[in-house]
């Protein structure tokens, strides 16, 4: 495919600007993988990474998109042959390597991952960063003891990407869940993907003077940060665990040390972009099989690269629900 459509985002002074273009193979950077994109996704990062003052991108022209999956078109690496159906995302995609809003991309073999053989491409990219943070996020408060019985777990951000995959696996796994949103519209699609109860984000954003609430949560899963996190470290049953992967509301926490000296509260740091490569195999394999949540099709709004920079104004806007996956091969705009 020597010519391609790729989302492209350039900095002229203080402003970037965000086009459709029509790039070639040799624009693109040193990678051993060569992958036809079929699917991509919008995550908020990706909205920040179009932003001039977003502090994600950090080369231009860029172009993004933080994940993909696809098939190999040629490599010269000999863990991955023509024809293979892979996944990549994290590390510099999107970033400061062209990311997977192309149809067209060349990656560092280190940062590909075999696409399981129960998922599809669309289905790996519902899922997504977003979703691969949700199941990260389950994982590790499953390492910290939570099992399903022990109390509610607290959802944040819920009608986002994160927090809608967050409700869907830990329902599936039969936790009872609390989705906490600000979206006064998606109390009925939250209870369809597995939340048991609904509680506004007024209530989880508020500010207090006390240092420690009435402990509720057994765990929380909170991409949302802020004063949402605050609030969690405050009213979290003893000994509970909150995986920490996002600000979409904040990035200052103003708590005491308190949640951690009295109730044994623990702050479990979630990053997803720089796990080793064959620990994402791991959860992706998971995530193929016994995390693969039923009601993926509920979560999902497909859209055409063409239709990807009003997406990504929506995103900043927490103005999405579930995920936003983007057809590249094939789609309207696409060669
Ligand atoms: N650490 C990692 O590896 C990793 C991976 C993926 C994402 N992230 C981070 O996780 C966060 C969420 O990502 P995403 O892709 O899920 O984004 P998203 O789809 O936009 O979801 C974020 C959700 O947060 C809520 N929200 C938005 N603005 C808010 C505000 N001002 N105060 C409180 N809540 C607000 C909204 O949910 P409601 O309307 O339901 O309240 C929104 O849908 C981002 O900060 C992202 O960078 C980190």
């Amino acid at each position: 495919m020597p010519h391609f459509q790729a989302l492209v985002v350039r900095r002229s002074g203080d402003a970037t600007t965000l086009a459709i273009e029509e790039w070639q193979d040799d624009q693109l950077v040193a990678g051993e993988v060569a992958i036809r994109v079929e699917y991509s996704s919008i995550n908020y990062k990706d909205g920040l990474a179009a932003r001039a003052d977003g502090n994600v991108a950090r080369v231009y022209p860029l172009i993004l998109g933080i994940d993909m999956a696809g098939t190999v078109s040629d490599s010269q690496d000999e863990r991955f042959r023509p024809g293979d159906h892979v996944i990549a995302h994290g590390y510099e995609l999107g970033v400061s390597h062209h990311g997977g809003l192309a149809a067209q991309a060349r990656v560092p073999a280190s940062w590909v991952v075999p696409l399981p053989s129960h998922l599809t491409a669309r289905e790996a990219m519902a899922i997504g960063t977003a979703g691969f943070t949700a199941a990260l996020s389950v994982d590790r408060l499953e390492l910290m003891g939570l099992r399903p019985g022990r109390g509610p777990v607290l959802v944040t951000g819920a009608s986002g990407g994160v927090g809608s995959m967050a409700v869907a696996l830990l329902a599936a796994k039969g936790y009872e869940v609390t989705a906490s949103t600000g979206s006064q519209d998606a109390h009925e699609y939250l209870r369809q993907i597995g939340a048991s109860d609904v509680v506004n984000r007024s209530e989880t954003v508020a500010e207090s003077a006390k240092a420690l609430e009435r402990g509720r949560w057994a765990a929380a899963v909170d991409a949302v940060g802020g004063p949402s996190l605050a609030y969690i470290l405050r009213t979290m049953a003893y000994g509970g665990s909150v995986a920490v992967s996002g600000n979409a509301g904040g990035a200052d926490v103003r708590t005491t040390v308190f949640p951690f000296i009295l109730r044994g509260v623990n702050v479990l740091g979630i990053d997803s972009a720089n796990m080793p490569v064959q620990e994402r195999s791991v959860v992706w394999q998971r995530l193929a099989a016994e995390l693969k949540p039923a009601c993926l099709e509920l979560m999902i709004h497909e859209i055409a690269l063409s239709e990807a920079p009003r997406a990504l104004e929506a995103v900043l806007e927490g103005r999405v629900r579930g995920r936003t996956v983007v057809k590249v091969a094939g789609s309207p705009s696409s060669s």
